[in-house]
């Protein structure tokens, strides 16, 4: 479908240590890339690379709110390999909760893992893959960042807009220059974003429903696929599954409406969910 596309490139994963970052591993080094798989924590990047049986993966730390990190790693990988032809900007964290409940150190934590660290992420690449005339960068949103009024997850949702706004903006610039540049703006996928997701002032079933939710979405192995193929087909938005699209698409159609959807939701959680 995609394999030989990926076959002998030098890619870095950011978040690789857990769901689609150690996905995106797993894949790339079968389909014959070879793989960074980088996280802030370096043990889980390792147990990634131990799920990888051809060795065509390391592992590194790194944190994506340190640009030196990035200035680090990505020098070793020009220095060994001569080139870094993809970087998959993907280590995530969700806050949810309304507005008021929300602490300026949860935003700025999720401002800096979220937005700070794709933007470090591709600055740095783009330099480097600038030098060598390609390259691809590929940022993980959200369909959060496409989806607007996202009640109960503003910091998530407004990290995300920036990421896709920011995002669009580099591959109207890098266009002529050489670069690719994706956005990726998946619904749900099952992974454990829901259940470390930061929820101030809400009580445990509220964690335990953002959990669900997540639980229930696709597969990683799925969404890996999606995202590799939209990045093969060097796509601007990467958008899955259908019923990321439906509400994307619904949402706009009838802000009307889906604003009275979510205004439901709202009244649930204050009734249900958030302590008092
Ligand atoms: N799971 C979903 O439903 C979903 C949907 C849309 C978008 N996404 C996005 O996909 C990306 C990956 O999320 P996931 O669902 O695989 O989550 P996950 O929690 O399974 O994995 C996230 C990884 O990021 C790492 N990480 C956290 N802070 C870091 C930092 N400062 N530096 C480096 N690594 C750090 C964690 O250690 C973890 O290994 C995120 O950007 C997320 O917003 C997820």
């Amino acid at each position: 479908m995609y394999n030989n596309y990926y076959c002998d490139k030098v890619v870095l994963i950011t978040g690789g240590g857990s769901g689609i970052g150690r996905g995106l591993s797993q894949k790339l080094a079968i389909a014959g890339a070879t793989v960074i798989c980088t996280d802030i924590d370096r043990d889980k990047a390792a147990q990634t690379v131990s799920l990888i049986s051809n060795k065509k993966a390391v592992a590194l730390k790194l944190d994506v709110t340190m640009s030196d990190d990035f200035e680090t790693v990505v020098e070793g990988i020009v220095k060994q390999y001569s080139r870094l032809d993809l970087i998959f900007n993907n280590a995530g964290i969700a806050v949810s909760g309304e507005i008021r409940d929300i602490a300026i150190a949860d935003w700025k934590k999720i401002i800096d893992i979220n937005f700070m660290g794709v933007l470090y992420g591709s600055q740095t690449a783009y330099k480097y893959m600038l030098q060598q005339g390609s390259g691809q960068i590929v940022n993980i949103a959200s369909a959060a960042g496409l989806v607007d009024y996202l009640a109960l997850m503003a910091p998530y949702s407004v990290t995300k807009h920036a990421v896709v706004n920011y995002t669009k903006l580099l591959r109207f610039e890098a266009k002529t220059l050489g670069i690719k540049v994706s956005v990726v703006c998946p619904g749900f996928i099952s992974t454990s974003i829901g259940k470390n997701a930061v929820a101030p002032n809400a009580n445990q079933s509220w964690n335990e429903k953002a959990v669900n939710d997540v639980a229930a979405g696709i597969p990683v192995d799925a969404a890996v696929d999606n995202i590799l193929k939209g990045v093969a087909a060097n796509k601007e938005i990467i958008i899955f599954p259908f019923q990321a699209k439906a509400v994307y698409l619904f949402a706009r159609l009838f802000t009307g409406l889906y604003k009275l959807g979510v205004q439901k939701m709202v009244n649930n959680y204050r009734e249900n969910y958030r302590l008092k």
